[in-house]
């Protein structure tokens, strides 16, 4: 069967549009992530524990692979948590990595003996008031620039929320121990999606935190060092992040401060896209073609609620159309949405298509179905995995009796 048979046949089944997840690219990305944690471990001689980020793609048959391949999760709501629970992690596999939440979720998170992450001192504050000699995690702000493919996603720096910055460290040691509380661990998260040619500056961040904490007497005692996420994958054909570069470069900062922060035995890193997204297309259908002002655009049913990335980020994802036209044009490709900004991609040469045509989004499985919506009433589609050749539905298509429930007439 060709791929656009089946593409139809999958469409018919599932409707359109579609997320379709292949096992086989999310195994393989699941093993590097592993590798790398294994090669770490081996040149640093200290437990490495990866915390997959379900907030990339939170769908119980990607958690389940991940946890065969040994790794843990990070979540960040008490729905997210509830998943992974679900999913079979156990309390000291999942870190919860969170910011500006209220007293009721944080009592959610101390009654699954999770470890909490915070950070802002008002957080810690409050944690402290309601659970006072309990071990807390603290994200700090290293104060450099972070790396991220959008300014959206750069979390370190001087205009991001995220973080406690050094200015506010001594605060910060006056509230930990107002408390009694135990700063078992630290946290930096510089941004999303660096590659290669951003190695240096992650690790120029990696290092200035070090150099940050170092310093200060009140971290010589810390259990856990957790840097982040960003492994980032490569949209656009660039040159794909070297796992070999990154953990020889990484083992170099990291092996100073392992020998002086001798209390120190878990590093951990918490990878959210470059687990699921390689392994995500996103399928639909062309709706509509016309020419307006020499600008040829094509309509498809993938708006903005199912895939917002392009829109919200100005973000590339690899489009393409299955037909057999030797013809090609150059398209605005966008969805079905009643708004100007959505749009899959600009100035995209794709085959001249005709309406009916299969289209497919590449690089989907990261923020695509997590971020999606139901902005102007449309439905979440359903998701799809293919293992061995055989399409397994792991997530329903959502139906208008599912969105009305609760609405109060
Ligand atoms: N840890 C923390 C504390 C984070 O804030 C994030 C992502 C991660 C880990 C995982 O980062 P990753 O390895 O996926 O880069 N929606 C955006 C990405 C936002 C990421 C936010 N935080 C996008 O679609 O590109």
């Amino acid at each position: 069967m060709s791929d656009t048979t089946n593409y139809e046949r999958l469409l018919k089944k599932y409707g359109s549009p579609l997320y379709i997840y292949k096992e086989d690219v999310l195994n393989k990305c699941c093993q590097q992530i592993l590798d790398f944690k294994n090669n770490l471990e081996k040149s640093l001689n200290i437990q490495v524990n990866m915390h997959y980020s379900t907030k990339a793609n939170s769908n119980p048959a990607i958690l389940k692979i991940v946890k065969e391949y040994g790794l843990c999760v990070d979540c960040m709501s008490p729905l997210e948590l509830v998943i992974d629970q679900k999913c079979g992690f156990t309390k000291n596999q999942i870190l919860y990595v969170c910011n500006n939440i209220d007293e009721e979720e944080m009592k959610i998170v101390y009654n699954t003996g999770v470890l909490i992450c915070l950070d802002s001192i008002s957080q810690i504050e409050t944690w402290g008031r309601l659970f006072p000699g309990t071990n807390i995690m603290a994200r700090i702000n290293p104060g450099i620039e972070g790396v991220g493919h959008s300014e959206d996603v750069i979390t370190s720096g001087k205009e991001t929320k995220f973080g406690i910055t050094e200015a506010n460290f001594g605060t910060m040691f006056d509230t930990i121990n107002k408390y009694n509380l135990n700063l078992i661990g630290i946290h930096q998260h510089l941004g999303s999606c660096f590659l290669n040619d951003k190695i240096d500056d992650y690790i120029n961040g990696v290092e200035h935190g070090l150099n940050l904490i170092t310093q200060y007497s009140q971290f010589d005692n810390i259990q856990i060092l957790d840097l982040g996420g960003g492994f980032g994958v490569s949209y656009q054909g660039e040159e794909k992040l070297d796992f070999e570069i990154l953990e020889q470069r990484l083992s170099k900062v990291l092996k100073r401060f392992i020998q002086t922060h001798i209390a120190l035995s878990e590093l951990k890193f918490e990878p959210g896209r470059y687990i699921p997204c390689e392994s995500g297309i996103l399928v639909g259908k062309v709706t509509a073609t016309k020419n307006e002002n020499n600008i040829f655009w094509i309509g498809t049913d993938i708006g903005m609620n199912q895939l917002v990335r392009p829109s919200m980020y100005d973000s590339y994802h690899k489009i393409e159309i299955l037909n057999n036209s030797k013809q090609e044009v150059v398209a605005n490709i966008c969805g079905n949405i009643c708004e100007g900004g959505d749009i899959l991609g600009k100035n995209r040469k794709v085959k001249l298509p005709l309406v009916g045509d299969i289209i497919l989004v590449y690089n989907a499985g990261a923020y695509g179905y997590s971020m999606a919506s139901n902005y102007t009433g449309r439905l979440r589609p359903a998701e799809v995995m293919i293992s061995n050749n055989q399409e397994k539905l792991i997530r329903k298509r959502e139906k208008i009796e599912d969105l009305v429930k609760n609405i109060i007439w």
